[in-house]
């Protein structure tokens, strides 16, 4: 592969209502596949989240704790159903800006052991982007050697990608301006931190860990836990606010933007 490929994940509380299952955030969608599609960066990889679409059934289902019980076979079904159906709404705004968009559900190449990858076969999300496809992945229900079944998080899908596929760098999109001094929903003294190094990162997670939010893959502290091993890899890691008019356009050309970077050093 010639360029080093950027990793973009669309949040899923940037693109779906929280609050309204299954609604999925058309404004956000369309305004961000406009963005992506201006940036004109390549080679790119595309990860959204659940949101609205795949946290409800997960979490309904119990899918992350296994496969316990029959009752929950239907419910992997749902999940991985909903998941697609978000996955096409992303791809079709996509296309309709000209992006050579290509869905591929990760669970058709993903195995987990204990909810952790274990098998990734990237011989086709690799080729893809040597014919300069955008391959449009997301966090997904996929079969777990050990319990069955798990929920793949978007986030620790995108950390192993950049790692195996040598990315450049990880654009993290959220419903947040990036990462703050304390929980800016608990304590308005908190500052956006715009820069920060492996090692500050740490101490940010104490308080990170107390903002866990309810969804099955654990909030901004779970997507930063995951995102650990991309970061230590050197892999430069920005946070930014999706659902705020031309941040994303502006992370993916390297312009001065409103958010975080989270640098090895
Ligand atoms: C979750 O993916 C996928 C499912 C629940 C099936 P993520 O954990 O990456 O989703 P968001 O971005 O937090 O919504």
């Amino acid at each position: 592969m010639k360029a080093k490929p950027t990793i973009l994940k669309l949040g899923g509380s940037a693109i779906t209502h929280k609050e309204k299952p299954f609604v999925a955030n058309f404004f956000v969608i369309e305004n961000l596949a406009r963005e992506i599609a201006e940036a004109n960066v390549s080679p790119l990889v595309l990860v959204h989240g659940g949101g609205s679409f795949g946290h409800p059934l997960a979490k309904q289902y119990a899918i992350n704790e296994g496969l316990k019980n029959s009752s929950q076979i239907i419910g992997f079904s749902r999940t991985h159903d909903a998941m697609n159906v978000l996955n096409r709404l992303v791809v079709q705004a996509l296309i309709e800006h000209n992006i050579p968009a290509v869905g591929v559900a990760p669970s058709s190449f993903v195995l987990t052991k204990q909810g952790r990858i274990e098998k990734m076969d990237l011989d086709v999300v690799a080729k893809l982007l040597e014919t300069s496809f955008v391959p449009v992945l997301y966090g997904d229900a996929v079969l777990d050697l050990d319990k069955g079944f798990a929920i793949l998080s978007g986030d620790q899908l995108i950390a192993k990608l950049a790692i195996n596929l040598g990315a450049e760098r990880i654009i993290v999109g959220v419903d947040v301006d990036g990462l703050y001094t304390a929980d800016p929903k608990q304590d308005s003294s908190a500052q956006l931190i715009s820069r920060l190094s492996f090692r500050e990162l740490q101490r940010t997670l104490s308080w990170a860990e107390k903002a866990k939010a309810t969804d099955v893959t654990g909030g901004m502290y779970g997507k930063i836990l995951e995102l650990i091993p991309a970061i230590e890899h050197g892999v430069r890691t920005v946070i930014v606010n999706a659902t705020k008019r031309d941040t994303v356009r502006k992370a993916l050309r390297n312009e001065k933007f409103v958010g975080t970077i989270i640098e090895k050093e």
